[in-house]
């Protein structure tokens, strides 16, 4: 039934996201690699829901939608669902393929990105000083190649109906094809045809082991794949994001959100996208001492490159939380920020208990919990990011990764 609304919908979206200025399209040298710009027709078919969630138009209803969630007796989960679905589409992903100078062993372990709420994949390959803030420098740094790419309703990727296309379930499921294109080597075929042609792309091997890493909402997400589809990754690292008492206590209206299509700057997006105020950015994206956490100029970046959220990805949520994963044998590494206020309530430390995440991967080869000090919810946006990185691949060395 929503095949046909979808096919214009996505003919008419994808026209219009094409207008970012900078150099987006094409490839770039890095000081340790090459990146690639790549637009991926992604087929991906999923559970899907209509849930009775309030329409949000203009501000005054973006701000009455946060009060709505935060409201205790809202009806959550299950409850909200009027109407069980499946959705279906082939969506454009924007994506960014980069591949380390070195030809080490690690060249052929690729890390999959997956960012979380408020961003696109720029979250991981900050433009401020990339060879201190970016996960995608340090990574191809350390030897590896990195896939990054903005989730769907985000960035230069499709941008289609806030409130039953955009859920989480369709956002697993796209993971799971990048995965199955980089496994089988479609997405490397697909980076060396993929104009301008590119001689650090030609004959790019196929992944030997593929790393999943998370971020935030990307972590949520990241857990669920790990969880349901275990046999398609060899490792994950899940940051910005621990299951326990503080997750999300600081509530939606702490986001400070705008209707997107009148925002400052306002975002060529439809009815039911939302963007987070500057105060919000702050509230939920830094924290430490501001004298030594952060810079003014991080803050302000990361409201520069800010992005919309849409309503239908939050109701969806419950879908894919928590799901068990027994099959997983694979290493875990948690990596939370010290002063996370949005997932930990502002304190990190004593909140995580090893056993407990052993629960839902009682078959992991291990689980570690790495906590980065003096660091907000954005780790890359936070001055000692550097060091924070080289836990993950210390973590993955340990690991044979
Ligand atoms: C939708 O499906 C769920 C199971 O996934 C079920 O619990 C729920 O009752 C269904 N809702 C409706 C309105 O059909
Ligand atoms: C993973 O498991 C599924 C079903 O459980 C199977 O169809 C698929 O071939 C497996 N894939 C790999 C890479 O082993
Ligand atoms: C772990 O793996 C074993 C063997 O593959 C399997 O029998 C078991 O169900 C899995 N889960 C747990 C909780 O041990
Ligand atoms: C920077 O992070 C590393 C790794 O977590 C940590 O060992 C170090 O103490 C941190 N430095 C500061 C100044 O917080």
């Amino acid at each position: 039934m929503l095949a046909p609304a979808f096919l214009l919908l996505f003919q008419t979206i994808s026209a219009s996201s094409i207008h970012y200025s900078r150099g987006n399209h094409g490839s770039s040298k890095r000081t340790n690699g090459f990146c690639k710009q790549l637009d991926i027709p992604v087929t991906a078919t999923s559970e899907s829901a209509i849930y009775d969630v309030p329409r949000v138009d203009n501000d005054i209803e973006a701000a009455a939608w946060a009060i709505y969630s935060d409201t205790w007796s809202t009806p959550d989960g299950v409850e909200r669902i009027i109407k069980n679905t499946t959705t279906s589409g082939t969506f454009n992903i924007h994506a960014q393929l980069c591949v380390p100078k070195t030809s080490g062993e690690k060249k052929d372990i690729l890390q999959i990105a997956t960012h979380g709420a408020h961003y696109d994949g720029r979250y991981w390959d900050p433009e401020l000083d990339r060879e201190k803030q970016s996960y995608v420098e340090a990574s191809i740094r350390a030897g590896y190649s990195i896939l990054t790419y903005d989730r769907l309703g985000t960035g230069q990727s499709d941008h289609p109906d806030a409130y039953d296309v955009v859920q989480a379930p369709l956002e697993l499921e796209i993971l799971r094809q990048l995965t199955l294109m980089a496994r089988d080597g479609s997405l490397s075929s697909f980076a060396e045809k993929a104009k301008p042609s590119d001689e650090a792309f030609q004959k790019l091997p196929k992944p030997s082991k593929v790393v999943h890493v998370g971020h935030s909402f990307g972590s949520f997400i990241t857990s669920a794949f790990i969880a349901k589809y275990s046999n398609l990754t060899d490792g994950a690292i899940i940051t910005g994001f621990l299951l326990g008492p503080y997750l999300g206590k600081p509530g939606m209206a702490s986001w400070a959100a705008e209707y997107a299509a009148t925002g400052n700057p306002p975002f060529e997006r439809p009815s039911g996208y939302m963007v987070c105020q500057e105060v919000g950015i702050q509230n939920l994206f830094f924290a430490g001492d501001p004298k030594t956490a952060f810079t003014p100029a991080m803050l302000k970046y990361g409201n520069d490159i800010k992005q919309p959220v849409p309503v239908g990805e939050f109701a969806s949520a419950f879908h894919i939380l928590g799901l068990p994963g027994p099959n997983l044998k694979a290493p875990v590494q948690y990596v939370a920020a010290e002063f996370d206020f949005y997932i930990c309530g502002g304190d990190c430390k004593g909140l995580y208990d090893v056993e407990d995440l052993k629960k839902t991967y009682p078959n992991a080869t291990t689980i570690e919990v790495a906590i980065q000090p003096n660091t907000g919810h954005a780790f890359t946006l936070h001055n000692n990011a550097t060091a924070g990185f080289q836990l993950t691949f210390d973590f993955l060395g340990r690991n044979g990764l």
